[in-house]
């Protein structure tokens, strides 16, 4: 016998009337269905689209959208669409899936996607997932066709035929998931994608240029909520402080937001930001806004939180620094893309070794057996970043450790140095002590930006920083900021 169809938990079991469903048929009007997408993302994703076509001819390709996963039972997540979705089409569409198909010359495009419940559609008022009464107004097949100069198809039409390379997170179920399931996504067009990735075009540098200016005024945000979460709210009110921000001048924070004070300071990825702040500790904040567009920015700055750093605070952060320096210092175009990191890392190694800390010489610590000193900073000094936090990861090794800079990468620069308060080989005044400096950069043709230099990376310059954000002066107002978005 066959096992009866999953039923879809996020269908609510509604009465329907016959009464009840007449009723609803009819007497509607026509609401706005502009899709919202952000300016000049239709047209940088047919350019991307082009460059896809080039890199793989001949090949069919199919890129999906995904789908908000579930949260709990019936609730979802916020839908966050595929990165390469969102690379090669310009907005995110739930369930919709690209296609490529090879034609002489190059590719045609169709992005197949669900069309809407609209009135006279039986979902209209009964699908909480698709009924314009539920999820309001919502662009459908010809809206889209329009805004992102695309053909458009109902995704219920789409066949892909055997050999057709895969990409993106299809849907779990549904009529998409019918085509795309059971195809693994080809590590081939993952890599191509990748790579053609890594060099931004002018419209993507103004993105992550647009991130970043938010951002730092997130960190401004923040700022001038220090004092109420010393008082009473905690990392929490900072962290919830940053993402309200990000919320409001773009789709939100671009990954769980770091706010980390005292000893959760040298946690990486310190996001549960369970804790109190006190004015005696460093503060570190890494958080980066994500614009409508998917770029994200990724910034960190480590302040101490009652405005003054103590000698010990300032002495390991002014060795980040130095760092940090060595390693801006080394990226320019043709530099191999791990002499950033070496720079970085040669840095900390020496500084570790005058403080007594190293228990080899520096050239066994930097030699690739020895690397002792990343004991305390076990995590690399930097990535690329774009649509992802993480950008182009699935790059090949050649391509990304192994490539030399060329203008239009973008990248962080994050040394830092984390001394875990359990950690019985750091001097106990050290202890508990974690600080990171991170910026974004993009390769220029005569060496590098850094698109953060809003704000300082010295302690002095983040002493003088702070006080001003404290005191409102550094704020932009709402409307700047929302107007920017
Ligand atoms: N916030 C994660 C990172 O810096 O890579
Ligand atoms: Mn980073
Ligand atoms: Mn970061």
């Amino acid at each position: 016998m066959p096992a009866p169809a999953e039923r879809d938990p996020r269908m609510p079991r509604l009465a329907q009337s016959p009464g009840f469903n007449e009723s609803m048929r009819s007497g509607w009007g026509t609401p706005v269905r502009t899709p919202v997408i952000p300016d000049g993302a239709a047209l940088a994703a047919h350019h991307h689209r082009s460059r896809l076509s080039a890199a793989l001819p001949g090949r069919t390709i199919a890129v999906a959208a995904g789908r908000a996963p579930v949260r709990a039972n019936d609730t979802t997540f916020e839908f966050r669409a595929d990165s390469d979705f969102l690379w090669l089409v310009g907005c995110g569409i739930e369930d919709a899936v690209l296609v490529l198909e090879p034609v002489p010359g190059g590719h045609d495009a169709t992005l197949y996607l669900p069309a809407p419940a609209r009135p006279g559609d039986a979902g209209f008022h009964a699908d909480p997932l698709r009924g314009e009464l539920w999820v309001g107004p919502m662009p459908g097949l010809a809206e889209y066709a329009d805004a992102l100069d695309i053909r458009t198809r109902r995704i219920e039409e789409l066949v892909l035929r055997d050999g057709t390379l895969t990409a993106g997170t299809p849907a779990q179920a549904g009529p998409a998931a019918a085509a795309l399931y059971g195809r693994s996504r080809s590590a081939d067009l993952a890599r191509v994608l990748a790579e053609l990735r890594m060099i931004k075009d002018d419209w993507e540098v103004a993105e992550l240029a647009a991130a970043v200016a938010s951002t730092e005024q997130g960190f401004a945000a923040m700022a001038r909520e220090l004092s109420s979460a010393i008082e009473w709210g905690g990392e929490r009110w900072l962290q919830g402080t940053f993402d309200r921000y990000a919320r409001t001048v773009g789709n939100g924070p671009g990954y769980a937001s770091i706010v980390g004070s005292g000893a959760h300071a040298p946690i990486l990825h310190w996001v549960r930001a369970e804790g109190d702040i006190s004015p005696d500790e460093l503060l570190l904040l890494d958080v980066g806004v994500e614009r409508r567009s998917g770029f994200t920015a990724d910034v960190t700055r480590t302040i101490p939180a009652g405005g003054r750093f103590s000698t010990a605070q300032r002495a390991v952060h002014d060795l980040v620094e130095a760092s940090h320096r060595a390693g801006l210092a080394a990226v320019a175009p043709g530099r191999p893309w791990s002499d950033f990191h070496t720079a970085s890392m040669e840095v900390i190694a020496q500084g570790l070794h005058d403080w007594g800390m190293l228990p080899v010489s520096v050239d066994e610590a930097l030699a690739p057996d020895g690397q002792q000193h990343r004991r305390y900073i076990v995590c690399g000094v930097g990535h690329h970043l774009g649509i992802d936090l993480h950008d182009c990861a699935s790059a090949s090794y050649a391509a990304y450790q192994g490539a030399v800079m060329q203008p239009g990468m973008a990248l962080t620069v994050e040394p830092g140095l984390y001394f875990h308060a359990f950690d019985e080989t750091v001097p106990p005044e050290l202890r508990g002590l974690g600080v990171r400096i991170e910026d974004d950069l993009v390769v220029t043709a005569t060496g590098h930006e850094v698109l953060s230099s809003g704000l300082p990376i010295d302690a002095t310059g983040l002493e003088a920083w702070l006080a001003a954000a404290r005191s409102g002066e550094l704020s932009a107002s709402a409307q700047e900021a929302v107007s920017g978005r």
